[in-house]
């Protein structure tokens, strides 16, 4: 029987996947994983050492079914106009158990009520529908993973171009399998930041420039950062059928990035690992010796 049952939701995505794996691998405990039943065909193969639960945030009673009993819980959904519905109902439904469990939620970056970055203030009303509710609650903030800049080097080195649309602005990205570990130390309970909103980076700020170099390092080729206006920008996402409201995002945080938004490096990682966080240019050497891949970075 596991010390603690805890509810990771988001398994099928990218961080829900590394939290599971972390709090099996590191941990010792049976996560209980949430998953949409559109998964569970037959040729779903079931996770070594987790509990399988279908459920959908649409659905309260998959939620509070798949809350029974849980002490913690693992909150992430997809950037979306309905991510407020949807974490939201989770929250509410915490909020209804006998014993309401403690919440760790990824947020982003421009977590604000104010924000103009719109999944920053769709992240800000969760926390805050959490704290009315009183919630145990810890909001974790990252602001840019590795793996989003991981994915898009094929393109990168196929043309030796870096395109960004964030002139010379810093950015403190952090490893998702940081994210992972920080978040399962905080869902069993052993971590200094319980019931905090912490922000989470990696230990440097890149600019684009230095992003290039640390790619030509790993690569062994020449890497040049271009940068792009924000039209240009706007159109290739378009053209790669991004829908509007989203390429509107992504030019949000262009300008976030562009206003240092995103420059302070945090203690976060260290904090709570006891470790500084994983590096940029190691990550970028993994991928070259394909030892993990952007979209299984374990
Ligand atoms: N990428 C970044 O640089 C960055 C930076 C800061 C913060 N963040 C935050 O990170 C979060 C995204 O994390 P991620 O990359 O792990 O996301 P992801 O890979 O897109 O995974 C999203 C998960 O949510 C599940 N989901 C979607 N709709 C659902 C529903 N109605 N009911 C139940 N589950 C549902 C998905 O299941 P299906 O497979 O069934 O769709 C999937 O498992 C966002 O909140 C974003 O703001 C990202």
């Amino acid at each position: 029987m596991n010390p603690v049952q805890i509810l990771v939701t988001g398994f099928t995505g990218q961080l829900g996947r590394l939290v599971a794996g972390a709090l099996r691998d590191q941990h010792q405990i049976c996560p209980r994983v949430l998953v949409r039943p559109q998964h569970l065909s037959q040729d779903w193969e079931a996770p070594r050492g987790m509990e399988v639960r279908s459920g959908d945030f649409t659905d309260p009673a998959s939620l509070s079914a798949a809350l029974e009993g849980c002490d913690a819980v693992f909150l992430v959904s997809p950037v979306h106009p309905e991510m407020r519905s949807r974490e939201m109902a989770l929250v509410e439904q915490a909020a209804a158990m006998p014993r309401p469990p403690h919440i760790v939620k990824i947020s982003g970056l421009g977590t604000r009520l104010d924000s103009f970055v719109d999944s920053g203030r769709w992240h800000a009303e969760i926390e805050q529908r959490a704290r009315e509710l009183r919630l145990p609650a810890t909001f974790l903030r990252p602001m840019f993973f590795m793996q989003n800049m991981g994915r898009q080097i094929p393109g990168v080195l196929a043309t030796g171009i870096l395109h960004g649309a964030v002139e010379a602005a810093a950015i403190a990205m952090v490893d998702a399998r940081d994210i992972a570990e920080v978040a399962a130390a905080v869902l069993i309970g052993d971590s200094p930041i319980q019931g905090q909103a912490v922000p989470l980076t990696g230990s440097h700020a890149f600019t684009h420039e230095e992003i290039a170099q640390a790619l030509a390092v790993a690569f062994g080729q020449e890497v040049k950062y271009e940068r792009q206006s924000s039209e240009e920008m706007r159109a290739l996402l378009s053209s790669l059928g991004m829908p509007d409201w989203h390429s509107e995002i992504v030019l949000q945080y262009n300008r976030a990035f562009i206003q240092g938004w995103a420059s302070q490096v945090s203690d976060t990682v260290e904090q709570v690992l006891g470790r500084a966080p994983r590096r940029l240019e190691d990550y970028f050497a993994e991928l070259a010796t394909a030892s993990v891949s952007p979209d299984d970075p374990r």
